[in-house]
């Protein structure tokens, strides 16, 4: 995949996560949508779990509209695929895409610049399986359950797919990041699963060992990571907007900045304003 840029000149980035518009009532919908019509920002910043995939097309859409003239940047989360596949999702998302000329996928080879000094890319990315007690958990994932292409799978091809998963998304890193650092000194990076385990925390507390193999996109980490730290980028800055524990948390590793969204399935919410320099 090769990487293309595109400017959309942003000072105030509004950033979504986790709204699970599936869960909530008509009026916490209403009001939400509400917000987000009266919102002043220059663009939108979504790191996932929207809806189910049964969902998706209306409920994108409907914040497409919402959003007006306002582009609406956004990564899937893993609750938009339950009911379905990758293949439909993705499918049924780029033909919404098409229509809707203010909505931009994330994780196409795409580096967005929003000043003359910052970017963003982005990637799904995907738990990985590999932290915490990993394959050896005893805590299931609702996933297996939800989304046809692990319907079928044991709990070793499980876990395997879910390690291809963490893996596509760190060779995506790979190739975008070094691309994007070598032009901006800062680097905003959307993903739905935070990167690394030390920025989890699970309903106020600590992330349990058995619950971070689901909570977590090692592989993902290592690559982002991995790189901001090579010297030539040592004076760059990478952000990561992420979100999936629902429990808001900052981490700072060197020049990598991780913050995960806080969420309340039932209460879809703005999560702030995000000034661009
Ligand atoms: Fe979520
Ligand atoms: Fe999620």
């Amino acid at each position: 995949m090769t990487t293309h840029s595109r400017t959309l000149p942003t000072r105030q980035l509004l950033w979504i996560s986790d709204i699970h518009l599936d869960q909530a009532q008509d009026e916490e919908k209403r009001r939400f949508f509400d917000k987000l019509e009266t919102s002043r920002c220059d663009a939108l910043l979504i790191t996932g779990d929207i809806t189910t995939a049964i969902n998706l097309a209306r409920d994108l859409g409907k914040i497409s509209r919402a959003a007006g003239s306002t582009p609406v940047m956004f990564v899937l989360g893993n609750h938009d695929y339950f009911g379905s596949s990758f293949e439909m999702v993705d499918r049924e998302v780029a033909e919404l895409c098409g229509r809707h000329q203010n909505l931009i996928p994330l994780g196409y080879g795409e580096i967005i610049q929003l000043s003359p000094q910052t970017a963003l890319i982005g990637h799904r990315g995907w738990f990985d399986g590999q932290a915490g007690a990993g394959a050896r958990t005893r805590v299931g994932s609702a996933d297996r359950y939800h989304i046809d292409d692990f319907k079928n799978l044991n709990k070793a091809q499980y876990f395997q797919k879910l390690r291809d998963l963490g893996v596509q998304s760190a060779d995506y890193f790979r190739r975008v990041l070094p691309a994007a650092l070598q032009q901006f000194e800062t680097v905003l990076l959307a993903t739905h699963v935070p990167p690394c385990t030390q920025a989890l925390r699970h309903q106020g507390s600590y992330c349990q060992w058995e619950r971070q193999p689901f909570f977590s996109n090692r592989a993902a980490g290592n690559a982002i990571i991995g790189i901001s730290r090579t010297r030539s980028f040592a004076s760059r800055q990478v952000i990561v907007y992420s979100g999936h524990s629902h429990c808001y948390s900052r981490f700072q590793s060197d020049n990598v900045e991780i913050r995960v969204a806080g969420a309340q399935p039932g209460f879809p919410a703005l999560n702030g304003l995000q000034t661009i320099h």
